[in-house]
């Protein structure tokens, strides 16, 4: 299968998260291996989605969130479950949208121009096992659109990873 996102600077905001979401469906039709799959989309995601500076997994671990596959700057290994953006979602177990991550208390910064994030928990079997993690350069850079995109990521990504 060869992926050459053809036309992708041509859409919008909403038809690059459908054609995300179409890539993510054919990846999880296709494979079934979690590391792969993670791999994949956060490649798929930071080559179809407009200005993100980084995208990629946390994995819920015993002790506290370690990072999993991801595309950008090298990130943060560990986040303690009690501080920054990721263990917030994971905490409160829903969608965080941050317009400003300087008017986040306790935002962990593993990328420095980084404004704007938005996570997103994944889960199996009821319990969160990983989450995505979204970084903008960019102030607001977030809308309801993709909040409402990655619920359906999230829904087809539930019980798959
Ligand atoms: N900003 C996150 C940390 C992870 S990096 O953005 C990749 C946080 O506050 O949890």
């Amino acid at each position: 299968m060869s992926f050459e996102l053809k036309g992708i600077s041509k859409l919008g905001d909403k038809e690059r998260l459908d054609e995300l979401i179409s890539y993510i469906k054919i990846q999880l039709d296709d494979e079934d291996d979690s590391l792969a799959l993670m791999a994949n989309i956060s490649a798929f995601i930071m080559a179809i989605l407009k200005d993100l500076n980084w995208a990629g997994f946390y994995l819920v671990g015993e002790d506290d969130l370690v990072l999993g596959p991801f595309q950008g700057l090298p990130a943060c290994t560990r986040l303690a479950f009690d501080k920054g953006v990721v263990a917030k979602s994971y905490r409160l177990d829903e969608i965080i949208k941050v317009d400003n991550v300087h008017d986040f208390d306790g935002h962990i910064a593993c990328d420095s121009s980084s404004m704007s994030e938005l996570v997103v928990p994944i889960k199996s079997k009821g319990h969160i096992v990983c989450l995505i993690d979204l970084d903008s350069p960019i102030e607001n850079r977030f809308t309801d659109i993709d909040v409402e995109g990655f619920k359906k990521i999230a829904e087809l990504m539930n019980n798959r990873i």
